[in-house]
């Protein structure tokens, strides 16, 4: 029976055959045991499926990536320790020493350090682009060994909206799968395999976990983009691997598996970065009512973000669902039925107003994480930016007076009661 998309929260990835438990169950076991050594020699050359190792696949992670497959519309995915691990992988697994990536410059701080320092030591170099640009703009990134293009649904924080299209183009112009970490988004607001993009990377930790309780992350490949049309450009992917029994992947596992395929048998073997089953399991009672907490998280910041747009002391509100905001177009376009939670916003009177202002909340609760159950907030100047000072902070796009508010779930009314008590002791 082909189940719609919220029945698929609640019960897509696995089910139990008669007498089996209902939840999906931890194996909260390292390794798995056979009676024969041919029998585990198959699992070594790919020949049969099963498992041997929880470093590489574990049945509980199995069923927890199903769910996010089906979610997103893929053909495969795997779970990975965190939304850095997903897309490192996601890059590394098809881009090398030597090799370039076109990335948006609007993307999570932690992923632009992943990719501008980290990756760059290993030789992979990084073009940082307007996600605003031309078209013409984006297709003069590239070099003849760009091997993928990168960015995020809404960028955390700038909250920008990713032209999804127009990146795919661009991408498929010059014969590189696009990336798209669809973190805040989540499947519930957007899809990026039905805008073209090919591959998708999570931190599971935000919104689908949604409930701060275990970090994670998630690749899904929408089995679509054609490796063997590149066949010199994604060697790795279609010549034979000696490091693993000169499997070919692309014979081996068709488009639909073979990108995975090769991400959990090389990189998860050589790398590690698995997600525990216990936090799987936690992931996927966040997924059980993913559907229906996002509506709410998308409910409370549009009222959020229509209070502050008229309160006197704010000076300015950022989010994309609100009409008039740079990138409304686009968030209807991609995100009609709802964005996300996060929503940043400027107090007048600067870093000190901000600073009074986050000391008198009530209901909000000073954390660097977002996009969990309870509204956390964070005032970057004083907190995870304050070696900058004001000019360095502007000229970083994070002004002295930003603040960005992660509405939860709890009532908005409370929410927006807490902001106008707190907002009149500035
Ligand atoms: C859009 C986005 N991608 C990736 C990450 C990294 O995820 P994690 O913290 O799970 O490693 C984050 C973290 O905030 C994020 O916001």
């Amino acid at each position: 029976m082909d189940l719609r998309f919220n029945t698929k929260c609640v019960q897509g990835g696995y089910t139990p055959g008669n007498g089996e438990p209902r939840q999906i169950p931890i194996i909260q076991s390292t390794t798995f045991k056979y009676d024969t050594s041919e029998d585990m020699g198959k699992l070594f050359d790919l020949e049969a499926s099963g498992y041997f190792y929880s470093r590489l696949q574990n049945p509980t992670c199995d069923h927890v990536a199903a769910k996010i497959c089906e979610l997103e519309g893929g053909t495969a995915a795997m779970l990975t320790g965190s939304g850095q691990s997903a897309n490192f992988y996601a890059v590394f697994n098809i881009a090398g020493c030597g090799d370039h990536v076109v990335s948006s410059a609007s993307i999570y701080g932690g992923s632009f350090n992943l990719f501008a320092v980290t990756m760059k030591r290993m030789g992979i170099e990084f073009t940082f682009v307007d996600p605003d640009c031309t078209e013409e703009e984006l297709n003069a990134a590239f070099r003849p060994n760009t091997k993928a293009v990168f960015g995020e649904t809404i960028a955390n924080p700038a909250l920008t909206v990713l032209d999804i299209e127009k990146f795919a183009k661009a991408a498929h112009a010059h014969g590189v799968p696009l990336i798209v970490d669809n973190t805040f988004a989540t499947p519930v607001n957007c899809r990026p395999f039905e805008w073209g993009a090919d591959i998708v990377t999570h931190s599971t930790t935000k919104y689908m976990d949604g409930h701060g309780a275990a970090v994670g992350g998630c690749i899904v490949d929408s089995g679509k983009f054609d490796w063997t049309a590149y066949p010199e450009k994604f060697a790795c992917l279609c010549t034979p691997d000696e490091s693993y029994h000169g499997v070919t992947y692309t014979e081996r596992f068709g488009l639909a598996g073979a990108y995975i395929t090769k991400a959990t048998a090389q990189l998860m073997r050589d790398l590690g970065s698995v997600q525990s089953p216990q936090s799987a399991f936690i992931l996927n009672l966040g997924l059980e009512s993913l559907h229906v907490r996002m509506k709410r998280h998308c409910e409370n910041a549009l009222a959020v973000a229509s209070y502050l747009e008229k309160h006197p002391k704010i000076s300015w509100v950022n989010y994309c669902s609100l009409p008039g905001n740079k990138y409304y177009d686009l968030a209807q376009k991609y995100l009609p039925s709802g964005s996300c939670g996060v929503v940043s916003f400027g107090i007048k009177g600067g870093r000190t107003a901000a600073e009074v202002f986050m000391k008198h909340l009530k209901v909000g609760a000073i954390e660097t994480h977002v996009a969990d159950a309870r509204t956390c907030i964070l005032h970057p100047a004083s907190s995870t930016h304050r070696q900058m000072n004001d000019a360095e902070l502007a000229a970083a796009g994070v002004g002295a007076d930003l603040v960005r508010m992660s509405c939860g779930l709890e009532d908005a009314q409370d929410l927006i009661d807490d902001i106008a008590q707190a907002l009149e002791q500035v």
